[in-house]
């Protein structure tokens, strides 16, 4: 749901209301999220409308709409328009989301859409995050196969049922709308590795082809690492592939316990 007060005290204040496109029959309106590195401003919320009767039905083509006809100063990441790179994430309407797999229509129902960046992560530019910290994260976990016996000639087999241990997991675009939700996150994300990172390191964890679990577990029993995470759920609910990093966590921790009996 929209919300357009702002928060007492915030540093963020009311922006520019560009004016509306003329001859327009209808009118979708957009509250946008703007901070410039370059000047000393305060963030703020810039407001838009967009002629929904010569633009696309997703918020990718509302801001591609915006950035081209009337302010291309706004700076966002897109790059395959389908839900499969993951850099246009971002906070619509309150919820973590792709912006182009997301209707305009299904955020901004009482014709207005509230566009802030990804919750809780330095912003660089407008609705661009800064994720040096998440990708650094994912790297920390090594999401690569790793393996001590001789590789075989042609390739490492791995038979049906196996393989589909992947499912859930392997469908992941590291979009970060998940670890972002996460309030544990949001309260230590500098030694929680949050959902996405952990989704990614059971997807390693389980796969039969790998000879290196015991290494894994260790590099995450940690108070910080895995155990932050508290079954709060949101990263579930975030996420825009319909994953469920939750229970790729617990499935790590109940490893963690099996090894100790
Ligand atoms: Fe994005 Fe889902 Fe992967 Fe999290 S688990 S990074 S929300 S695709
Ligand atoms: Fe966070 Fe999801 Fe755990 S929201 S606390 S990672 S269940
Ligand atoms: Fe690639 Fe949205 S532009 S996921």
């Amino acid at each position: 749901m929209a919300e357009f007060n702002l928060p007492q005290n915030s540093r963020l204040t009311e922006g520019k209301a560009w004016p509306k496109p003329a001859g327009a029959a209808k009118l979708t309106e957009f509250k946008v999220y703007r901070w410039n590195p370059d000047d000393s401003a305060n963030p703020r919320t810039d407001t838009y409308f967009v002629d929904r009767e010569d633009c696309g039905p997703m918020v990718l083509d509302a801001l591609i709409w915006i950035k081209s006809k009337i302010d291309p100063t706004l700076t966002f990441r897109r790059s395959c328009r389908e839900g499969i790179c993951g850099s246009c994430a971002m906070n619509m309407d309150g919820k973590n989301g792709l912006a182009c797999t997301t209707g305009i229509d299904e955020c901004g129902s009482k014709g207005k859409v509230a566009i802030y960046p990804l919750p809780h992560m330095p912003v660089i530019k407008d609705l661009v995050p800064d994720l040096t910290q998440f990708y650094a994260q994912h790297a920390s976990i090594e999401p690569w196969l790793k393996t001590t016996t001789p590789s075989p000639e042609k390739e490492w087999a791995q038979g049906k049922e196996d393989r589909e241990k992947l499912d859930g997991l392997y469908e992941c675009i590291l979009c970060a709308c998940c670890t972002t939700s996460c309030p544990s996150y949001w309260w230590n994300g500098d030694r929680y590795l949050g959902p996405a990172s952990l989704l990614q390191a059971y997807r390693w964890l389980i796969d039969s082809r790998d000879e290196a679990t015991g290494e894994r577990l260790d590099n995450l029993e940690d108070p910080f690492r895995l155990y932050r995470c508290h079954t709060i759920m949101n990263c579930a609910n975030a996420c825009p592939k319909g994953l469920n990093p939750a229970k790729a966590i617990a499935e790590v921790k109940k490893m963690m316990v099996a090894r100790q009996v």
